[in-house]
Formats: C-alpha cells, sequence, structure tokens
C-alpha cells in the first residue's frame, strides 16, 4: 500500500489526544489527562470543554512533532463524532474541519465505540488481531457492551448496560471506601492483596446479554454502613478483603454474561477495550479462559485501550482506504450507536 499519513484526534470525554498514524501503524500517540476533574469527584462537562481548548493545539503539535511529520505531509484528518459530551466534541471536530480544509485534505468521522473496538487492528509490532466475526466487551467509565463484530463497520450491539458502566461500578465503590476519584485502579491495587471469597454481595438478575451495576453499588453501600455501626474502622481493616469481593463480584456479572454470548453466537474470540481493561482480575479471568472454555482473548496494550487518539486513528486509515469521508458541513453527535 502506499503510504498514508492520518492525524487523529479524539476530545469526546475529559482526555485531549492526538496521534499520527503511517498506514496501520502508530507514530505518535500523544494524551493530555485533565486533572481537574479529581477534585469534584468525576467529570466537569464545561471544564472538560475548556480544557480541550487549552490542550489541542499542543497536543497536536506534539503528535506531529513526536512523529516526526510535517502537516502538509498529512493524507486526511481523523477526528472523533461521538458519542461523547457536545461540548467537548465539537472542539475536536471544529479543529479537525478547519485543519482539513487549510491542507485540502479530506476529512473522516470516527465513532468512538467502534475505535475502542478496532484499536485490536493497530499494528502492534507482530501482536496477532482477531478475526471476523469476534465479540468485542468495551469496558469503561461511560460504556459497558457485548458487540458482534462480522467485519471492521458491521457491528451489532448484543448486551449492554441498562444503568451504570462498570468503570462507575468501580469508581462510586471505591467512593464508598473513601477512595479517590477514580477509584476504579485503587480497588484493583487492594484487591490483589486480599481475599475475594471474603464478602458475599449478590449479582444482580438481569435478562440476556444485559448488564446492570446499580444495585451492587447500593449492596456494598448498605453493607458498609451496616458494619460501620459495629466497627467504626471496619473499612480501614479490611479494605483489600473488601477491595478483592467487589472486584470478584464484577468479573463474575462480566464472564457470567460473556459465557452466555459465547453459548449464543458460538463466537470463542474475545476482543476486550476501554480503560476498566487494564484491570489486572479481569486480564487474568479471562487469560484462564483460554485454557478452561477454549477461548481466544485479545487484550490490547494499556495506551491503546483508555481513550487515546491512535484507535481513532486506525478507524480512519479503514476509511481513507474506502475513502469514505465527509464534507466539512459534518455534525458532532453526543449519542451515536454504530
Ligand atoms: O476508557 P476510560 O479511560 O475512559 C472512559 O470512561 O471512556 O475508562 C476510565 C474508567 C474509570 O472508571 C476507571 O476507574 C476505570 O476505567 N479503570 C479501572 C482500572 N483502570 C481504569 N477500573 C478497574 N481497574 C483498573 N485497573
Ligand atoms: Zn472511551
Amino acid at each position: 500500500n502506499p503510504e498514508v499519513f492520518i492525524l487523529a484526534i479524539e476530545s469526546s470525554c475529559d482526555d485531549t489526544a492526538a496521534a499520527v498514524l503511517d498506514n496501520d501503524k502508530v507514530l505518535s500517540n500523544v494524551v493530555a489527562n485533565q486533572l481537574i476533574h479529581n477534585q469534584y469527584g468525576g467529570v466537569v462537562p464545561e471544564l472538560a470543554s475548556r480544557a480541550h481548548q487549552q490542550n489541542i493545539v499542543p497536543v497536536i503539535d506534539a503528535a506531529l512533532r513526536k512523529a516526526k511529520i510535517k502537516k502538509e505531509q498529512l493524507s486526511a484528518i481523523a477526528f472523533t463524532q461521538g458519542p461523547g459530551l457536545m461540548g467537548s466534541l465539537l472542539v475536536g471536530s471544529s479543529f479537525a474541519k478547519s485543519l482539513a480544509l487549510a491542507l485540502q485534505i479530506p476529512l473522516i468521522a470516527v465513532n468512538h465505540m467502534q475505535a475502542h473496538i478496532l484499536a485490536h487492528f493497530i499494528d502492534d509490532e507482530g501482536k496477532e488481531k482477531p478475526t471476523f466475526p469476534f465479540l468485542a466487551l468495551t469496558i469503561s467509565g461511560g460504556h459497558t457492551q457485548i458487540v458482534k463484530v462480522n467485519d471492521f463497520f458491521d457491528m451489532e450491539i448484543i448486551g449492554e448496560t441498562t444503568d451504570d458502566a462498570v468503570g462507575e461500578a468501580f469508581d462510586k465503590s471505591a467512593k464508598i471506601l473513601g477512595l479517590p476519584y477514580p477509584g476504579g485502579p485503587l480497588v484493583d491495587k487492594y484487591a490483589q492483596l486480599g481475599n475475594p471469597k471474603a464478602f458475599v454481595f449478590t449479582k444482580p438478575k438481569v435478562p440476556g446479554l444485559d448488564f446492570s451495576f446499580s444495585g451492587l453499588k447500593t449492596a456494598i453501600l448498605y453493607f458498609v454502613q451496616k458494619k460501620k455501626l459495629e466497627n467504626p474502622n471496619f473499612v480501614d481493616e479490611n479494605l483489600n478483603d473488601i477491595c478483592a469481593s467487589i472486584q470478584y463480584t464484577i468479573i463474575e456479572i462480566l464472564m457470567d454474561k460473556l459465557k452466555m454470548a459465547v453459548k449464543e453466537t458460538g463466537i470463542k474470540q474475545i476482543a476486550i477495550g476501554g480503560g476498566v481493561s487494564a484491570n489486572s482480575g479481569i486480564r487474568k479471568t479471562l487469560k484462564e479462559a483460554e485454557q478452561k472454555y477454549g477461548w481466544k482473548t485479545f487484550i490490547p496494550k494499556f495506551e491503546y485501550t483508555t481513550d487515546n487518539a491512535a484507535m481513532i486513528g486506525i478507524v480512519g486509515y479503514q476509511k481513507f482506504l474506502s475513502k469514505n469521508f465527509e464534507t466539512s458541513a459534518v455534525v458532532s453527535k453526543a449519542r451515536i450507536q454504530f
């Protein structure tokens, strides 16, 4: 293939990210985290848009510089169209449109959720890629989905959360335990030192392949309140065991539905994506499932699994090959399915 250089921009939530790809290889992948939200215990949309405006030019400059590519060499600009926070999306899309117009190169709109899934097709030093069809489990602070991926742009959501996302379940549980936001990585850290069977939290009963996590949060809240009446230091004294038990329950919920999805579709290739796929317990359980159930699992590199622009770039590359371009009238969409 002739060399295609794509500049990709991701600004759907609280991270401003830019990447440059040479065909399916990542030359640079830059992310500016907005730490400002931590003190509010969650993403504040107004602050996110403002930070994107401050970060976008330096982040894109850094991505081009690290890739050693001049903007005149770019073949196209890809940006996240949605889903996400409207004010955040607008910063990325307006910038992408302007730059594409100025350089007179094609503009490519990318669905953020498709990008989390197609991140597996980034050329990562010969790392094996899934083949179609496969199942994708997308787990992050904003999403929880099981997707049947028939082809690059032929995907069906076969299960999703009816309330909170998995990442929220981690973060809200952590908050109940008095841990700072985002608590997911801390729950993971303490869980590694605890007994996963120390405490039992009931799993929700949700029909089919859908998920529910809001009941778990309530169960943990009541459990902690009750235990604290008996012993005010209960959480501090049992933090590792509580975290291990919460994580165990969340993994069981995910695994139950994955097993059901494999049974229903007959597909045994499972690819995970989204920030929660960094969780060590989930990674370990999926690796074990290869032996236990004969599955083949795909876990991307950490930098391609949390919100990043390289994943937007790989979708941009696929769309470039099929000349799937947009006019400058394309609009951002806070909510889109595939
Ligand atoms: O994909 P992501 O970076 O952003 C979006 O939400 O789109 O995911 C962030 C989420 C947060 O809820 C965070 O707590 C969770 O991923 N997370 C983890 C771990 N690392 C990040 N949850 C559990 N264990 C982890 N190691
Ligand atoms: Zn995401």
